[in-house]
């Protein structure tokens, strides 16, 4: 173990996180109806050039008047390549309630991206007297992104969680596909004449994991394109919770129950988690590091394991 430990990420439930154009006022009260543990109501990629004002204006508008109850609320700024994005962060801190929780900066590339809208926010927040501190969420979307994770992640004290979005990232990457996450179908390996798919989100997945864990991050798995396809999102979210994510975004309702089943530990789980907890009480009393559950060695490491699941479990019971 490092001397320095590793920080606790924030305690609050990220099992998923619903999308909705802030040019679609009708969708707010139903996103705020949701079961989704965050909202992202977007200024960026949903909105159109000749709706950003309107839309900018609509979200400031629903922080103040729409009853979000105890989700967290973000707001998903323009990019720092577009002459949009200082307005956002302006007009939110000095004209935006202050239930709004954080903002998401999407395409970030570098540290330094996080400076700068960090110093931008400060300032705007001291002159209006904010109550509280706005948080930050990004999301990893550019080869520069995925490059940089392990400095992005350590910029700002701001920062909450990291998302990968899968569909600007490949498209930077030169990835050759239009879908947005999921089983690519020509990332395969042939045994023989069949067929067996690999993950290429798997990589960059890991790596944002890595990065946000050494800084108290949340990491978060982004969109999943084919929301009629239930059984895909489900699969992604799965491989995406076993590597350490905490949540997946949606970007239609259909979605948010898929999320919540998989990324809230199921009872069997968090059951055989207890059992586990249980058997090295036991094993510690008899003065053992190591012990035997269900026929398969269990020790001080499996401890941790377990009370990932448990912790998890208990922080989403409330
Ligand atoms: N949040 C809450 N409710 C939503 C919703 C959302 N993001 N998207 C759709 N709904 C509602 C609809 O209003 C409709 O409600 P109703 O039954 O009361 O009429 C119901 O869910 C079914 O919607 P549906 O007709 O299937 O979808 P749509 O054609 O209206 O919209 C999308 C589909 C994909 C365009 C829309 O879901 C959307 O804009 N998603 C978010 C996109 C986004 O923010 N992208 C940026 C991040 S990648
Ligand atoms: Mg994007």
């Amino acid at each position: 173990m490092s001397f320095r430990l590793q920080p606790t990420p924030p305690a609050r439930p990220n099992r998923c996180q619903l999308f909705g154009p802030g040019s679609r006022t009708a969708l707010f009260e139903k996103m705020a109806a949701s079961e989704a543990d965050v909202i992202n109501l977007d200024l960026e990629d949903s909105v159109a050039p000749s709706d950003k004002e309107t839309a900018r204006t609509n979200v400031i508008e629903a922080t103040h008047d729409v009853d979000w109850g105890k989700k967290t609320l973000s707001v998903r700024i323009n990019g720092l390549d577009t002459p949009y994005w200082y307005r956002d962060v302006i007009d939110l801190v000095e004209k935006g309630s202050d239930r709004l929780n954080q903002i998401m900066m999407p395409k970030v590339g570098c540290a330094e991206d996080l400076y700068a809208v960090d110093a931008l926010v400060t300032a705007a927040e001291t002159a209006v007297g904010r109550k509280s501190k706005l948080a930050f969420e990004i999301i990893i979307e550019s080869a520069a992104g995925i490059a940089h994770v392990t400095e992005i992640a350590a910029a700002s004290p701001r920062l909450e969680a990291i998302s990968l979005g899968a569909a600007d990232f490949a498209a930077s990457m030169g990835m050759q596909t239009t879908g947005i996450g999921g089983t690519q179908e020509n990332y395969y390996m042939l045994q023989g004449s069949e067929k067996h798919w690999s993950d290429p989100w798997h990589w960059a997945q890991a790596k944002i994991v890595a990065a946000a864990r050494t800084h108290g991050v949340l990491p978060v798995d982004g969109p999943f394109g084919d929301f009629s396809d239930d059984d895909g999102f489900r699969a992604q979210a799965r491989r995406s919770a076993t590597l350490g994510m905490v949540g997946k975004w949606a970007i239609h309702p259909k979605q948010i129950a898929l999320a919540n089943e998989v990324f809230t530990p199921s009872d069997a789980q968090v059951a055989e988690a207890r059992e586990i907890l249980a058997a090295m009480e036991e094993a510690k009393t008899k003065g053992e590091g190591a012990t035997v559950y269900k026929g398969r060695l269990v020790d001080i490491a499996s401890i941790k394991q377990a009370e990932v699941i448990v912790s998890q479990y208990e922080m989403i019971s409330g």
